[in-house]
């Protein structure tokens, strides 16, 4: 009988299931099927599905085949968990319920289908050119993702944000999109433009305690909930960036975010206000230092329903930074990290980086008890492997894994996603060695890019190649690289000690201490908070030039390894006939490996004009 009904099953998810499309991720056949397709698919194979109250509301437990959810999407939740444990090859009892409240990918789509930072094609939302079933199917599937994962948000739109989204026509699309995402259990949020009601030309300000705005927004929100009952929220870019303020009005971040979460708390919304601000009251300070300054002395001023969003680090998605001092500042805020999905920084979809060893260094300093939730800055685009670089889509992944469980382990991630996504290798070899590719490739991209804590020194705009010698006099000094590693006769590095730029003073003890003495900071933060003679001892003897060529020449070998270790892993994928996504991943890699040459050749020789001492030969300056 089982099987009769598992036959049956099967052929109705055939049948109703989107055409194929080519798109590939980490669900295989469970990507076709909807919300109660997939519960009927393991119904059919013996499990038995009811609601238990008693449960969290997203929490699920699984013993033997009797599977019990807080509600009905944890009840999805626990049978995407199953699609998991039968992809790993290991059926077993589980009890989950997510960490955060709040998992949320930031989408920075803007309204014309571009997307700022995005490397895997167009928006999936808006202007896609799409026929409007093919467009629904795209968002169905993203939602699908998303709920395999645990992520329970999505902002649609670019946090620099046109005022445009909140008008009629668009927030139709809005509600379209919710809708479909809604069985799903991924909310939708919108980013918004602070100038909104003035910029759309129904007030003459935008000033937050101004009675006509906070009208405006107030009508606003009842439009929004009208037509979209369970609306997350808005996220807000505010005096950052040529973004319009509050400051802009002479008043405060919290005057401006308060009103907003005034105008949204009849529904339950949400503002998430950014903590990214820099260049505005506090112009001139050290770029790392004014998100503090600026929030500092607002801690404890803003509504329950606000939550202040801090990137991980206090300069901008380097592919190393200490984790931002502003989450040792702010005790009466609620608040949450925002993590880049997308690798802006870290080779964009031309280079394979597995983020998730960067994620769980920070929930290594700041604790996830303290967090509200998780936001991510997306990388799907419309590309038909929605991330670009096949292995771009494991950030999607992990971003999702660890807002749900950050005590997770990467290499775990890694492996169950290796799993799921390269179902047909189901070779050990490759998994194991996949694993640890994956494992020390953000290490190996931070070794060829920027070791030793060097930061920003990346090409004007696109933030792609190195251009240490960057500077533009017309552009604000923040922006430029030579700002950031301060190159000179006599050493490296950017002096952020109690001495220089005072910065460590931002960090909780025993950190403050820590980085603030040259003998006890911990090599990887060495030059984000020290500028360092080039002969200065290190802890291995050598001096810091020694180690700064080393570290460069081991990142490029590194990737020379995983091109190796992934020419090994072809006749697996020969064998499977699978051979156009192996050529992919060696093409990429190919340009990997050319592009960390690179970084290591033109940043040695750069720094080589101040250092004066030997560059590394050919093949040598490893430690
Ligand atoms: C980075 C990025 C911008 C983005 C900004 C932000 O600076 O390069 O494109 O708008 O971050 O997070 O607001």
């Amino acid at each position: 009988m089982k099987r009769i009904l598992f036959l049956l099953v099967t052929a109705l998810v055939v049948v109703t299931s989107s055409a194929d499309n080519g798109h590939s991720a980490w669900m295989g056949d469970f990507l076709d099927m909807t919300a109660s397709q997939v519960q009927g698919y393991w119904r059919a194979n013996g499990y038995d599905f009811a609601v238990d109250s008693s449960l969290p509301s997203e929490g699920y437990t699984v013993k033997g085949t009797s599977v019990r959810g807080g509600s009905d999407i944890a009840l999805l939740y626990a049978s995407y968990e199953l699609m998991r444990q039968k992809c790993c090859g290991k059926m077993h009892d589980a009890a989950a319920s997510p960490k955060f409240k709040y998992r949320i990918l930031n989408h920075w789509d803007n309204l014309d289908g571009s997307i700022e930072r995005g490397y895997a094609g167009k928006s999936i939302f808006w202007h896609t050119g799409l026929k409007r079933q093919q467009w629904r199917t795209r968002i169905e599937e993203y939602a699908r993702l998303n709920a395999s994962v645990g992520i329970n948000g999505a902002v649609l739109d670019n946090v620099n944000a046109s005022p445009k989204v909140l008008t009629t026509e668009y927030l139709d699309t809005v509600k379209a999109i919710a809708d479909i995402m809604r069985p799903y259990g991924v909310r939708v949020y919108l980013a918004i433009n602070f100038a909104s009601p003035m910029a759309l030309g129904a007030t003459s300000t935008a000033d937050p305690l101004d009675s006509g705005v906070k009208a405006w927004w107030k009508a606003k929100a009842k439009e929004i909930y009208a037509l979209i009952p369970d609306f997350g929220g808005f996220l807000v870019k505010a005096n950052s960036e040529g973004q319009p303020g509050p400051f802009d009005y002479g008043r405060t971040h919290a005057d401006g975010a308060n009103m907003l979460a005034d105008a949204l708390h009849p529904y339950g919304g949400i503002v998430m206000w950014r903590s990214f601000v820099y260049g505005s009251r506090h112009k001139g300070e050290d770029r790392v230092m004014q998100a503090v300054s600026e929030f500092k002395d607002l801690d404890g001023k803003f509504r329950d329903n606000v939550i202040l969003q801090s990137k991980n680090g206090p300069l901008d998605f380097q592919p190393r930074e200490p984790y931002a001092p502003i989450f040792d500042n702010m005790k009466k805020t609620a608040q949450w990290v925002e993590f880049q999905v997308t690798q802006e920084y870290t080779g964009q979809s031309k280079h394979l980086v597995y983020l998730a060893p960067m994620w769980k260094e920070f929930f290594s300093f700041v604790s996830a008890d303290s967090l509200r939730g998780v936001a991510g800055v997306s990388n799907v685009g419309n590309d038909a492997n929605w991330c670009g670089h096949p292995f771009s889509q494991a950030n999607w992944y992990a971003f999702g894994r660890l807002a749900w469980d950050p005590s997770l382990t990467s290499k775990a991630i890694a492996h169950e996603w290796l799993k799921m996504t390269f179902e047909e290798s189901s070779n050990r070899y490759f998994y194991d060695s996949m694993t640890s590719v994956m494992e020390r490739s953000r290490e190996m991209c931070v070794d060829y890019m920027m070791p030793l804590g060097l930061h920003h020194i990346f090409k004007f705009d696109h933030h792609y190649g190195p251009e240490p010698d960057g500077f533009k006099a017309e552009y604000p000094i923040e922006w430029c690289p030579v700002y950031y590693h301060k190159a000179d006769s006599l050493g490296v590095g950017f002096d952020r000690s109690s001495k220089g730029t005072g910065a460590v003073g931002q960090y909780r003890e025993p950190y403050r201490s820590l980085y603030d003495n040259l003998s006890t900071c911990p090599e990887q933060y060495l030059l984000w908070f020290h500028h360092v003679a080039w002969n200065y001892r290190m802890k291995n003897g050598k001096t810091l030039w020694d180690n700064l060529c080393a570290r460069y020449t081991r990142g490029v070998k590194a990737v020379e390894t995983t091109l190796m270790t992934w020419k090994l892993m072809r006749s697996i994928f020969v064998d499977d006939c699978d051979e156009d996504r192996w050529n992919e991943v060696d093409s990429l890699l190919t340009i990997q490996l050319g592009n960390a040459q690179e970084w290591k050749d033109v940043c040695l020789d750069y720094f080589h004009q101040f250092s004066r001492m030997p560059l590394p030969a050919e093949g040598e300056g490893t430690v």
